[in-house]
C-alpha cells in the first residue's frame, strides 16, 4: 500500500510539473482528486481495513491528498502569473500620463449659423429637409415661373453639366419638390406646409468682398389658407432677433423675383459699419440678408396646389452674409479660403 502511495506521489509531482496550461492542470485535478480520481478510490478502499490500518494508513492517504492539491494549486499559480505576463508583454505601451490631444478643429462659421437658423425654425414647427446639389433646368427655373429667355436667369447664370442638369443657383430650386410632397397633406389633412432648406449654391460670377461662385442659402417656405405678409414679418423678425440676441434694424422695400408677388427685400442695417457705409455694403449702410414674398399663383400652380384656396411665404436667407454679419468676417471670400487661422477663431456660443 504504501509503494502506491509513492509511485501516486511520484506520478503527480512528474505531471503536475509537465502542464503548460491551467486547462492541464484542471485534467490532472479530476484525474487524482474528482469523484472518480486515484486518491479518492484509495480513500474508498479503506472501508475494507481495520480500525489500525484505517488509521495509519489513512493518515497517509490524507497527507497524499494534501500534498496533491498543493502541488496542484502552486503550478496554478504560477501558470496564471506566467499568462498574465504574456499578455502584457503583447499590450501597446499605454502612457497614461501623456497629455490628451485637444487639438479638435473646430465649425465652419456657416455651419454655426446654419444649425442656429435650424434650431430656431425647427421650435416654430418647421421641418428641416435636404435637398441636392444638382437640379434640372426646371426645378431651378421653369417650375419658379422662370421660363427660358426670361431676363430674370440673367443675375443667375451658374454651372451647366453636359447633362443638361446645373449646380442649383438658389435653394428655391427645392420649392417645387416640396411642394408637391407635402401639398397632398394639406389638402387631405389640413396640415400647413411648414419646411426650411438649407444649401450649398453655386453662381457664374465676378468674386469680390461681398460674391463669391459658392454661397450658401437658407429658403423657407410656409403654406396654408389665409397666410398673409404679417406672418412673414413675424417669422423673419423672431428669426432675426435670435440669431443676433439684439434688436436689428431691418428695412423691407418692394424686390423683383418672379416666384412671388408682391416680393421684398429684406435688409438690415450693416453690423461691420453701424450704417455708416463699408465695401462690405457697398457703402450703403444696408445689407441684403432675406428677399421674400408671397408664393406666386404659378409657383403654387405647379406644386399642385390651389392659389385660389391656400397662400403661402418664401424667403430666401443668405447664410453667408448672416455668418459674415454675426462674426464680423468683412470678405466673402475668406470663408470658401480653406485657411484655418481664420476658420479657428468661430465658435459656437449657445
Ligand atoms: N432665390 C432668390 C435668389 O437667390 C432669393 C429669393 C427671393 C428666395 C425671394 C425667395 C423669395 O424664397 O421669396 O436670388
Amino acid at each position: 500500500m504504501d509503494e502506491k502511495i509513492i509511485s501516486l506521489k511520484n506520478e503527480i509531482t512528474e505531471k503536475v510539473s509537465a502542464a503548460q496550461t491551467t486547462a492541464e492542470l484542471d485534467a490532472i485535478r479530476v484525474e487524482y482528486l474528482g469523484k472518480k480520481g486515484s486518491i479518492t478510490a484509495l480513500l474508498k478502499g479503506m472501508k475494507d481495513l481495520s480500525p489500525e490500518e484505517k488509521k495509519t494508513f489513512g493518515a497517509k492517504v490524507n497527507e497524499l491528498k494534501e500534498f496533491a492539491t498543493q502541488q496542484i494549486d502552486d503550478r496554478a499559480k504560477a501558470l496564471k502569473e506566467q499568462e498574465i505576463a504574456k499578455e502584457l508583454a503583447s499590450m501597446p505601451i499605454f502612457d497614461i500620463t501623456t497629455p490628451a490631444n485637444l487639438d479638435r478643429g473646430s465649425y465652419h462659421p456657416i455651419t454655426l449659423v446654419q444649425r442656429q437658423c435650424e434650431t430656431i425654425f425647427k421650435s416654430m414647427g418647421f421641418a428641416v429637409i435636404d435637398y441636392p446639389e444638382v437640379v434640372t433646368d426646371y426645378e431651378c427655373f421653369e417650375a419658379l415661373n422662370i421660363p427660358k429667355h426670361h431676363p430674370a436667369r440673367d443675375m443667375q447664370d451658374t454651372y451647366y453639366l453636359s447633362n443638361g442638369q446645373l449646380l442649383k443657383s438658389h435653394t428655391s430650386a427645392a420649392q417645387n419638390a416640396i411642394l408637391k410632397k407635402y401639398g397632398k397633406n394639406l389638402i387631405e389633412n389640413g396640415v400647413p406646409i411648414k419646411a426650411i432648406f438649407p444649401g450649398r449654391c453655386f453662381r457664374n460670377e465676378a468674386t469680390d468682398a461681398c460674391h463669391e461662385n459658392t454661397f450658401f442659402q437658407m429658403e423657407g417656405v410656409m403654406v396654408d389658407k389665409d397666410i398673409s405678409i404679417s406672418n412673414l414679418i413675424y417669422f423673419m423678425k423672431t428669426m432675426l432677433s435670435e440669431v443676433f440676441r439684439k434688436d436689428i434694424k431691418v428695412r423691407l422695400r418692394p424686390g423683383f423675383f418672379p416666384f412671388v408677388e408682391p416680393g421684398f427685400e429684406l435688409d438690415i442695417s450693416c453690423l461691420i459699419c453701424g450704417g455708416e457705409g463699408c465695401p462690405s455694403c457697398k457703402q450703403s449702410g444696408w445689407l441684403e440678408l432675406c428677399p421674400c414674398g408671397m408664393i406666386h399663383p404659378n409657383v403654387l400652380r405647379e406644386g399642385g396646389i390651389d392659389p385660389e384656396e391656400y397662400t403661402g411665404f418664401a424667403f430666401g436667407l443668405g447664410l453667408t452674409r448672416l455668418a459674415m454679419m454675426k462674426y464680423g468676417v468683412k470678405d466673402i471670400r475668406d470663408l470658401n479660403s480653406g485657411r484655418l487661422k481664420v476658420l479657428e477663431q468661430f465658435t459656437d456660443d449657445e
